[in-house]
């Protein structure tokens, strides 16, 4: 099938033809994160208000890119796939209400897609037209395999059986991992997002050589279970900066240290707990998805960690660009996990969970 996806359930407005859930024939991306740097986080109403605008513009040019279509009668595709959660209710409005416009004038189907769960789906695409990003894997992941989804809002371990079927087995019980880089990120005056932030400036260290004096706990890495909880490191972070600046020892060069130490606890717990999934389930694959998955640390240690256990395992994570929220996965979900609706039936659900269809 031919998909057209849109995505808009937070801060990006994006829109994806994606040909047989695997094939990216035009990606289109547009962010208001630059007005979201300016106020130090998202304003739901101001992202709404921004998506409102470029929603057609976008939806219009990834047609025009991945189609030959003038632009006049209804594009040569076979459906239609949109997020209708989690996320932000107005956000999400945006792509649903111009889907159902879409669907009734086009007389296309229409299928919701669940945001978390289209995440995984990243890491099934393997081919990009037209496009200097070449992806490398040319078969898809066997099933079941453990996934990670470590997002702004969500961090969740699931056995994905096959397609549909999907068994939650933990998550985090406060912030979510995304989170946690951007609220200590904030606490260390770095800019949103935190994640890429806190990467950067962990990265300076390591260009610089630094001996580092901080230590930062590894919140329930031992534990018997597949919870996370990342809320105490930010109390910790917080601690640790009081601690500094009433000894009179805060300066810039700290900044580098805790965001290493910040990257290194995060990712220590992500990859701890994970690796125990895998062998567990006994599973032959693992993939990683999110905007976290987009962490350069992250996936270094996953892959080392795989091969000095020397466990065989496929492990797999898309390329940065398609870690973070874009509509290619959200066609690739929709492939796979094809249930078409009525157009009058849609409706955003902002709660929504990874392991609801
Ligand atoms: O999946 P995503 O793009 O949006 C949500 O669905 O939430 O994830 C956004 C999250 C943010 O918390 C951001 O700080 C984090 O992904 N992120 C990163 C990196 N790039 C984005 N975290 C760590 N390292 C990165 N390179
Ligand atoms: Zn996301």
């Amino acid at each position: 099938m031919i998909i057209l996806g849109i995505e808009t359930s937070c801060d990006e407005t994006a829109a994806s033809v994606v040909k047989d859930g695997r094939e990216i024939l035009s990606h289109v991306v547009a962010s208001s994160a630059q007005m979201h740097i300016e106020t130090g986080g998202i304003i739901p109403e101001r992202a709404a208000r921004e998506q409102v605008k470029s929603i057609i513009p976008v939806i219009e040019k990834a047609l025009k890119d991945g189609l030959s279509w003038n632009g006049q009668k209804a594009p040569p595709i076979d459906a239609i796939a949109v997020t209708y959660g989690p996320g932000l209710v107005g956000s999400l409005l945006v792509g649903i209400e111009t889907a159902r416009t879409l669907s009734y004038l086009w007389n296309k189907p229409v299928t919701q897609v669940n945001h978390l769960a289209a995440h995984i789906y990243a890491t099934f695409i393997h081919k990009v037209q037209n496009s200097k990003f070449g992806i490398q894997n040319q078969t898809e992941p066997k099933l079941p395999a453990i996934t990670l989804v470590v997002s702004g809002g969500h961090t969740d371990l699931v056995l994905l059986k096959n397609h549909g079927g999907m068994l939650w087995i933990g998550g985090t019980r406060d912030d979510a991992a995304g989170e946690a880089f951007d609220k200590t990120a904030r606490l260390l005056g770095l800019p949103y997002p935190g994640g890429p932030a806190i990467a950067t400036a962990a990265e300076k260290l390591k260009i610089k050589n630094g001996k580092w004096k901080i230590r930062l706990p590894r919140p329930m890495m031992d534990e018997e279970n597949y919870d996370f909880s990342f809320s105490g490191l930010k109390t910790a972070v917080n601690r640790e900066i009081a601690k500094l600046k009433k000894e009179n020892l805060w300066n810039e060069s700290f900044v580098d240290q805790m965001a290493h130490e910040i990257q290194e606890s995060i990712t220590d717990v992500l990859v701890a707990k994970t690796l125990k999934a895998v062998e567990q389930y006994k599973v032959h694959a693992l993939l990683l998805a999110g905007g976290v998955a987009a962490n350069q640390r992250l996936r270094e240690k996953f892959q080392q960690k795989i091969s000095e256990a020397d466990l065989s395992l496929d492990f797999r994570v898309a390329p940065p660009w398609l870690c973070t929220d874009n509509a290619s996965y959200i066609a690739s979900y929709a492939e796979y996990n094809y249930h078409p609706v009525s157009w009058k039936d849609l409706s955003p659900n902002p709660s929504l969970t990874i392991t609801q269809v």
